[in-house]
């Protein structure tokens, strides 16, 4: 097969599981759209935190004019073509996200896509969550951050990621997608 046989280990469960690369082109056995015979499918968590809800009607200079939900069908179909789950979750509520982070590892998810919101730029409960998830985190942000306000440049949750994405609008989520798959992010 012409993808490198690159593999994913997921340090809690000390399972190996196979790239996206590996599974679609290689490894996948069952019909279009089935789940891969005999590997594991890597499951990503895609976290969206307060005010994500309103995205389309939300500052759209800004912000763009796509919806949240559009954003996150688009990424799910990227992810289904490269033989991933994606499970997402959206909340304005900090203790929210800080549990959903918590249960990711225990539900089996190799990684963490995740766009803080404002949180990013104060929230130390989000940091030490993703801090002391066990998988990796890739943040994205559809606005440069830097390019803002003085206060955006303040990151709190970004340091504990392993990347940070922003300013390239949705595109951001599906590179973030690729560095998973890719195994540019471990
Ligand atoms: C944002 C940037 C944050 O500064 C802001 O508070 C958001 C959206 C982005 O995606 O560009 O809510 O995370």
């Amino acid at each position: 097969m012409p993808f490198p046989a690159s593999s994913w280990t997921n340090r809690r469960r000390h399972a190996i599981l196979y790239t996206a690369r590996n599974v679609v082109i290689g490894e996948r056995k069952g019909p279009e759209g089935s789940a891969p015979q005999g590997n594991e499918v890597m499951k990503i968590l895609l976290v969206n935190g307060p005010n994500m809800a309103r995205l389309g009607r939300r500052e759209p200079g800004i912000y763009g004019t796509r919806t949240l939900p559009d954003i996150v069908a688009e990424l799910r179909g990227a992810a289904e073509k490269r033989g991933v789950e994606l499970v997402d979750f959206q909340s304005d509520i900090e203790g929210e996200l800080v549990r959903r982070i918590g249960q990711a590892q225990d539900e089996g998810c190799s990684g963490i896509i995740i766009n803080p919101g404002a949180y990013t730029h104060t929230s130390v409960a989000l940091r030490d969550a993703l801090a002391a998830a066990g998988i990796p985190a890739i943040e994205v942000h559809l606005s440069n951050v830097s390019g803002r306000e003085a206060f955006r440049r303040v990151l709190v949750t970004t340091p504990v990621c392993r990347g940070m994405i922003c300013g390239l609008g949705a595109q951001g989520y599906l590179l973030a997608l690729d560095a998973f798959c890719g195994g540019a992010v471990k």
